[in-house]
Formats: C-alpha cells, structure tokens, sequence
C-alpha cells in the first residue's frame, strides 16, 4: 500500500437502506486514490473502544443492495462520556487515520461539526430516512422510507374499500413529515399529518367533519397518513416508549396514531383502524435512487478527504453532487417544504 495513508469510516445514529452502498463507494475509491480503508464499528463507540476492521474490494463487493449497515451503528455521542472528545481524538491516532468519513443524521453530523472544529480531520455523509438535514435535497434512506410507506398506503387502501373503514397510517418522522408527505401525495392520502402542523382541537374537529363528510357522499373509506412526531392538543409527555393512552395523555413515539385513531372512532362513528410501520420503512434493500445517491456521496466524500477538504458535507443540490460546510447544517432542522404539502392538501377530502 503506497504511503500509510488511512482513511476511517463510521456510521452513527439511526441507520438506513443505503448506507452500505455509500460503504462501498467510499471503499473503492480511496482505494484507487492509494488509501487504505479502515471500518469502524458501531459509530463513535468503536472509535473509542478500538473496535475496526480492514474494509477492501472483496468485503465491499456485493453490498450495494443490503439494508443496514456492515460497520453496525449506535448512537452513542462522545460528549456524553467522560473525556470522550480526548478519548476520539486518541482513536483517530491510536489506527494511524489521516481522516474520517461520518454518515449520520442531524444529531451524529452535530457532534462531527463539534469535533471537526476541534480540530478532528473529517468529511460528513448526510443520510436519514428522515430527509430532516439542512442543506441537501435529499439524504440517504429518504426515498426508500417513501417507498415503502407508499406500497403500504395502496394496501391499506384496498382493504379500507373493501370494509368501508378509515386506515390510517403511522410513519417515522420524529421533528419533520417528510416521508408523510410524500408518500402520501403519491398514494393521493385523503388527509396527510405532519409535526410542522400543530393538530390542535379545531383542526382535529375539521378533520373529523372532512371524514364524515366524505362518507356522506358515498366515499364510504378513507386513507390518512400521520408522522409519529405530530403534535395533537391535550396529548403531553412526549417521551420515547411511554404508554399509549389518550385517557392518560401520554404517547411515545410510535402510539400517536392509536390515539389519533380513538379519538377519530369516537367522533366520527366510523369504524377505524391504525397501522404503524414503525421500523419497517428503515430495513432491507435500498431503491435504486437511494443506491445511486449514496455511490454519488461516498465518491464525493472520498475526494474531499483526498484534497483535505476537511469540515464538509456532501450535498445534492437539484441534480448537482456538492458539497457545504458541516456548520451550515447544524442550525436547526429541515422541515417539509410546504409548496409541496400544499400540492398534495389539494387531493385531501
Ligand atoms: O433515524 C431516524 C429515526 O428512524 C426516526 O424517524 C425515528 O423516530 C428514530 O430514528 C427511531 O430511533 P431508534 O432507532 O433509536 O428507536
């Protein structure tokens, strides 16, 4: 291997279909740019516990198309661990790493930004099925969520006619409702739910008519697709994993669809049911565009790190691979453009 240059890559946070695609890219061309690969295990953990393996053609070949992530993630943050920063920056120097690549979403790309201006040699990959990254269109593991909460709406939709019933469908989406509206815009959901529309009583109310109504001129079923980080009036204690109950006004993500549910049945007289995809819209094989996005990102990322283009991010800009400084990202998140809710609000009711 001419040199010792090493480059390492890690994946933190949430993971997503894609990942190993980008994995794979990143690989081959530091390869041919005279890097030798270093994989690093289960995020910023195995920076700091020394968990890595050697990563080349042949344990790369034949991964484009597998969900998850070879490396494993966790979401472990270096600032949340004694002497932590210290302790990444030893890592780095303890594998001989020239640099790092990072995939992570808004909170592991934080935490690059953070260690990057520390001095930490190191280039950001934006992925979540999310889509909630500043300053890219899209992220990795976005469009393959939005596929398969599409093909679960059509399925919903045929039972739903079938027993005259209200399905509705709960999707990941914890700040942002990006997959909600666009898999419902492309299923043509009678009503889409996101967090940057607060659902207080009136709009609840007004959504409750719109069913009643639509039942009363004969469309005797009805599709709503609902984000798990809606804010419903009179629901509290947003917490991860707490009990679902409208009565006790509590919900952790992934139950709010339940709730959202009762309180339709019991306003309406419809009979309803509620489907969450929970983890299901992040596994398994990645769409083509996915594929595609994350080989163009893990390419660019891979020759930033060869011209030390250190602190940057890979970005999609209309049909342009970029790139923008990891700070740019950090301030707050992207939340859905509403041009395009407003387009699929026309085909609601
Ligand atoms: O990665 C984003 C995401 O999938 C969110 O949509 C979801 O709320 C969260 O991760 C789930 O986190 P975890 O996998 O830690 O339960």
């Amino acid at each position: 291997m001419e040199g010792n240059k090493k480059v390492g890559i890690l994946t933190g946070g949430g993971d997503c279909p894609g990942l190993n695609a980008a994995i794979r890219a990143i690989t081959k061309t530091s390869i041919q740019t005279g890097y030798e690969v270093i994989g690093i295990r289960d995020g910023w953990k195995g920076l700091i516990d020394d968990e890595s393996e050697i990563l080349d053609s042949i344990n790369t070949s034949g991964i484009i198309d597998r969900g998850g992530t070879i490396l494993g993630t966790s979401r472990m943050s270096p600032f949340k661990i004694e002497n932590g920063p210290q302790r990444v920056f030893d890592g780095l120097k303890k594998l001989g790493l020239e640099a790092l690549v990072v995939l992570g979403g808004e909170g592991t790309l934080s935490v690059a930004c953070k260690l990057s201006e520390m001095g930490l040699p190191l280039v950001g990959i934006p992925k979540t099925i999310d889509n909630d990254v500043k300053e890219t269109d899209y992220t990795i593991g976005f469009q393959t969520a939005v596929q398969i909460a599409t093909e679960a709406l059509d399925r919903l939709r045929s039972t739903a006619e079938s027993h005259h019933r209200v399905m509705l469908l709960e999707v990941m989406g914890h700040h942002a409702g990006w997959i909600a509206t666009y898999a419902g815009m492309a299923n043509g959901a009678d009503a889409i739910l996101i967090p940057e529309i607060p659902m207080n009583k009136r709009k609840t109310k007004e959504l409750c008519n719109m069913l009643k109504e639509r039942n009363k001129q004969g469309k005797n079923f009805s599709i709503i697709v609902v984000a798990e980080g809606i804010e419903l009036e009179g629901i509290t204690n947003r917490t991860r994993g707490s009990n679902i109950s409208s009565d006790e006004k509590t919900y952790g993500l992934g139950g709010i669809g339940n709730v959202l549910g009762e309180i339709i049945e019991k306003n309406t007289g419809l009979e309803t049911r509620v489907s969450s995809l929970g983890y299901i819209q992040r596994g398994g094989t990645p769409v083509s565009y996915d594929r595609s996005l994350a080989t163009s990102f893990g390419v660019k990322a891979a020759r930033l790190v060869k011209e030390k283009q250190y602190g940057e991010m890979t970005a999609l800009k209309g049909n342009e691979i970029t790139s923008v400084p990891l700070r740019k990202v950090l301030d707050g998140i992207k939340t859905v453009n509403m041009d395009a809710y407003r387009i699929a609000e026309i085909f609601f009711g």
